[in-house]
């Protein structure tokens, strides 16, 4: 979903390559260690809030939409954390270089629902590309899917077997950190669906 265009969003990211690389490499020693993705991070509330409290991990956020991105990397700079990058890379772009990575967790939070059923091969969790996003966990790693979105969570039940995934009944490892989105929709008392997947 895009939101208003920011003018200064391209040249912030271009002048700060280290928390924004234009491309992945997974030879960088960034990507060592232990390694959490966000696909489709937004404004990074989430991605920021958790890289702070774990700085022994290193977190890798993915967001499309360059003002979404320059807001993220922004919110990264200003709180001067080493262990975090937000490049300004679609999913399906950036696949090639992350299948030489493995990540413990990924998180998929409030994706786009693309609602009509003609653009369901653009969903974050159509089988095919949920089944490319699950291969990039490490032996024993989870993704959490978290939406407002009842007909896409209806959905997601549908796609996860689909794709090789199994639902994993209880939270892993419970963060409370919240994205832009999901303070909006819980101040609104919106309910909010969490499943969390393993690889079959
Ligand atoms: C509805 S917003 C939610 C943002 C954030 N996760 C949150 O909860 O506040 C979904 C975001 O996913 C991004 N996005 C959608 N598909 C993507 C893809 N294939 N690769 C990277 N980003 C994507 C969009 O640009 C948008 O910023």
């Amino acid at each position: 979903m895009r939101g208003r265009y920011k003018g200064w969003t391209p040249s912030y990211i271009d002048a700060h390559p280290s928390f924004s690389p234009r491309s992945i490499d997974p030879s960088d020693p960034f990507y060592e260690g232990r390694l959490v993705l966000e696909i489709g991070s937004g404004k990074g509330g989430f991605l920021v809030k958790t890289a702070a409290l774990h700085p022994e991990i290193h977190f890798l956020g993915l967001e499309r939409d360059v003002s979404s991105c320059g807001s993220a990397v922004k919110k990264a700079v200003e709180a001067e954390l080493p262990n975090i990058r937000i490049s300004n890379l679609d999913f399906d772009e950036a696949y090639e270089a992350l299948e030489n990575l493995s990540f413990e967790e990924i998180h998929v939070h409030f994706p786009d629902p693309w609602p009509k059923r003609r653009h369901a091969k653009r969903r974050l969790v159509y089988p095919e590309r949920l089944k490319k996003i699950l291969s990039l966990l490490a032996p024993g790693g989870r993704l959490e899917f978290r939406t407002d979105n009842d007909d896409l969570y209806a959905y997601f039940l549908e796609s996860y077997p689909l794709a090789g995934g199994r639902l994993v009944e209880e939270p892993y490892p419970s963060e409370e950190a919240m994205s832009e989105y999901e303070e909006r929709f819980r101040s609104e008392g919106m309910a909010i669906h969490r499943a969390y997947l393993e690889r079959m």
